[in-house]
């Protein structure tokens, strides 16, 4: 018999063959708006199921006896609670490494854009407001030589401090679980506690996953320690910061600007006083969202499926204990 597969991710014609080749598709559009209850009723049949974006819960998976693996197009595995995975004997796999530098890029972009007003400036001359020559109210701040603090050094991380060393010469500090003196060495990078990142750095930039740990690790004390030239950038994700203290910090100018790729709830909320804020420059979590990273990343999704399915490991296993039963 074919192996099921429901997919709530829109493929490329030859990634979709490739697919098909292996296993039978159910293909669910919009699965968080119309889509849901399609899905709910594909579910039932499905060995293997490829998407992104939406909680899987036990609600849903539940509803799938038959399942053996899940593939998330995406590096971050917040949507998926891994005991449960574990429990049920299933795979669940995510597409780290080909969004390292696309991601990077992007922190980058914020930094640049909210350092150097990129966005309210560009909007001046959009709105015909550009009359005159820039004086001081419209002026910036440098990037080039400020110190860049990165908080979770993982490969994000790691990609960031790249281009703020090599490119830009900035200082690096950062803060992850333990020192890693490779990171050290490469980037002539600086460990410190959370603490001395957040009072030291020109730019406070989060790369780290959100866990049961990292929830809310940013919040009204963690913004006070900051300086109030500090740019804030959240590449990570949204519930990593306590997104009131943040609006808190940002109107009472405890912080000069913030540069926010996620939300802790997306899409955000068009009432939201982020938006509000000439300081803060917010991009619709497109961190790894380039034709080139996004094709990547749904051709990795796709080959861990085929590999889970087919009974061998596949390259990306998020939980190998289940692997090894
Ligand atoms: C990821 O891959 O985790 C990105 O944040 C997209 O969700």
């Amino acid at each position: 018999m074919r192996n099921q597969v429901v997919l709530y991710k829109k493929l490329s014609p030859a990634l979709m063959h490739r697919l098909q080749e292996q296993a039978d598709v159910t293909f669910i559009d919009e699965p968080n708006r119309d889509g849901l209850a399609r899905l709910r009723a594909a579910l039932p049949h499905a060995h293997g199921v490829l998407g992104a974006s939406i909680k899987l819960d036990a609600d849903l998976l539940d509803l799938a006896p038959h399942l053996k693996a899940v593939s998330s197009v995406s590096v971050g595995i917040d949507n998926y609670d891994v005991e449960y995975f574990n429990r049920r004997g299933i795979l669940l796999t995510n597409t780290p490494d080909v969004l390292t530098e696309t991601t990077a890029d992007t922190g980058f972009a914020l930094i640049l854009a909210t350092a150097r007003r990129v966005v309210e400036l560009a909007n001046l001359v959009r709105s015909g407001q550009w009359t005159s020559n820039l004086g001081p109210d419209h002026f910036g701040s440098d990037v080039h030589g400020k110190t860049l603090g990165i908080i979770g050094m993982g490969r994000i991380g790691e990609a960031l401090a790249q281009r703020g060393h090599f490119g830009f010469g900035m200082p690096v500090i950062y803060h992850s679980h333990s020192p890693k003196p490779a990171v050290e060495a490469r980037f002539n990078a600086g460990y410190r506690s959370l603490e001395g990142v957040l009072k030291e750095a020109d730019f406070i930039c989060l790369t780290l996953p959100l866990t049961a740990e990292t929830e809310g690790l940013i919040g009204t004390e963690q913004f006070g320690l900051m300086r109030s030239q500090s740019i804030f950038i959240n590449i990570s994700r949204g519930k990593v910061v306590n997104e009131k203290a943040l609006i808190t910090a940002l109107q009472n100018n405890q912080i000069r600007a913030a540069g926010l790729d996620v939300f802790e709830r997306e899409p955000l909320d068009p009432d939201s006083p982020l938006l509000r804020l000439n300081n803060v420059v917010a991009t619709p979590h497109m961190g790894s969202a380039t034709h080139e990273t996004r094709e990547a990343m749904a051709q990795c999704a796709v080959e861990n499926l085929i590999s889970a399915l087919a009974g061998d490991r596949p390259a990306n296993l998020v939980n190998p204990e289940v692997w090894r039963k």
